[in-house]
């Protein structure tokens, strides 16, 4: 509906208009502008209302107002994207033999951008739908879109997975962000994951158990956290007449035990790996185990598939050696978000891309229900601060074995 287009609730939260205007920017500011000689931009205070964050490229309207304005409208800001779209076309139609290299590396950082902001839209049209109490439904399914199937095995199934050095980092000749370079080995402990995502069934029994009354089970940030927002369970959960209900961006539903709980921030991720006596991995220990395992990303479930919410566990997936490695649901590492050694932002605005963001941040592997299938790979670092909890994000368990 247009109305969704534009509340921001909270400041992580944009609105989809602020979205659609900004990934339009994008391709203006660092294409655009770069390409076509005496440019004159789209709107002269585009930039200023939808720049996000690049600093080199000028002021910018403060984040947590991006709500606060009814103009421009939807309208205008579709009008914009398709002028720009225009304008691609005619430089990708008549650029010089000499200057297409550089050109189509622009592109596709443009359409990778655009991508993680396609993942963000479902996420903050999830916040601005779901906070609200009239439990408005995204988009209807049919009850038979949500099996919650059981796995046939014991969800506490662990593979191991050997020591030693492992190269990490992304060695192929697609597309990669700078922060998953430099490649470099890394020495890891023998150590093992759990096959299955921690499910809502299990998340429900450390509600029960006191997890989060528990001072014990948390880390002191956390602790704080808790308190400060009065947090009982999940963000979305609901606890009514004895049952427990999640929103959805399909509606208002009991909470599905075999499904990999979400909404999990970090935590809440790294407390409830305490309660059960294990830790989270180390974002090398997740790599080096793919590169194992060998997930593929059409066995995932990414956001093609329309339902954007994590899944149970379907019987092909449970046919792998780690069960919903990519997609479903990000997986909170305990490794802090930091450069890898050797590692120097390009020059110029595109600097500003990822290096900038490298402290105070977790990193998540795996990719989730909301991301792009084709924007995935095992080297894809994505970060959040430890209490955000309105991405899809769950918990893997891991574990140290002794050599
Ligand atoms: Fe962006």
């Amino acid at each position: 509906m247009r109305e969704d287009y534009m509340p921001q609730p909270i400041a992580d939260v944009s609105p989809p208009r602020w979205h659609l205007g900004h990934t339009t920017w994008f391709f203006e500011a660092l294409i655009l502008r770069e390409f076509i000689k005496g440019y004159r931009e789209y709107h002269p205070q585009y930039a200023y209302l939808f720049n996000s964050y690049y600093q080199s490229l000028g002021e910018r309207w403060e984040r947590i107002k991006r709500g606060h304005l009814s103009r421009p409208t939807v309208d205008d800001v579709y009008a914009f994207r398709a002028a720009i779209d225009t304008r691609m076309e005619e430089i990708i139609c008549t650029c010089p033999e000499e200057n297409w290299l550089e050109l189509e590396q622009l592109i596709i950082i443009g359409i990778n951008h655009e991508q993680q902001h396609q993942e963000l839209l479902i996420t903050d049209l999830k916040y601005i739908l779901c906070q609200n109490p009239l439990h408005p439904v995204y988009r209807n399914l049919p009850d038979d879109a949500w099996p919650d199937v059981m796995p046939s095995t014991n969800l506490d199934t662990w593979v191991e997975f050997p020591g030693g050095n492992y190269t990490v980092g992304y060695t192929g000749d697609g597309f990669f962000f700078d922060n998953e370079r430099p490649v470099h080995t890394v020495y890891i402990m023998p150590f093992t994951l759990r096959k299955y995502l921690v499910s809502n069934r299990e998340y429900v029994e450390f509600v029960r158990a006191g997890g989060y009354t528990d001072f014990r089970y948390w880390l002191d940030e956390g602790w704080s956290w808790l308190h400060r927002e009065g947090r009982r369970h999940p963000l979305y959960w609901e606890h009514d007449d004895g049952a427990w209900y999640q929103m959805t961006l399909h509606g208002y539903r009991p909470l599905a035990p075999n499904a990999p709980v979400t909404h999990i921030n970090y935590f809440e991720a790294a407390a409830f790996a305490t309660w059960a006596g294990k830790r989270l991995a180390t974002e090398f220990e997740w790599e080096a185990a793919a590169q194992q395992t060998h997930p593929h990303v059409t066995d995932g479930q990414f956001q093609d598939t329309g339902i954007y919410h994590p899944l149970s566990p379907s019987p092909s997936e449970t046919a792998h050696r780690l069960c919903q490695q990519l997609g479903t649901v990000w997986e909170w590492t305990q490794s802090g978000y930091l450069p890898y050694p050797g590692y120097k932002p390009v020059e110029g605005a595109l600097g500003e891309y990822n290096g900038k963001f490298m402290s105070s941040q977790m990193v998540l592997r795996g990719g989730s229900c909301a991301t792009p299938r084709d924007h995935i790979r095992y080297t894809y670092r994505n970060f959040f601060h430890p209490d955000k909890q309105w991405q899809f994000t769950g918990i893997r368990l891991a574990d140290t074995l002794s050599d």
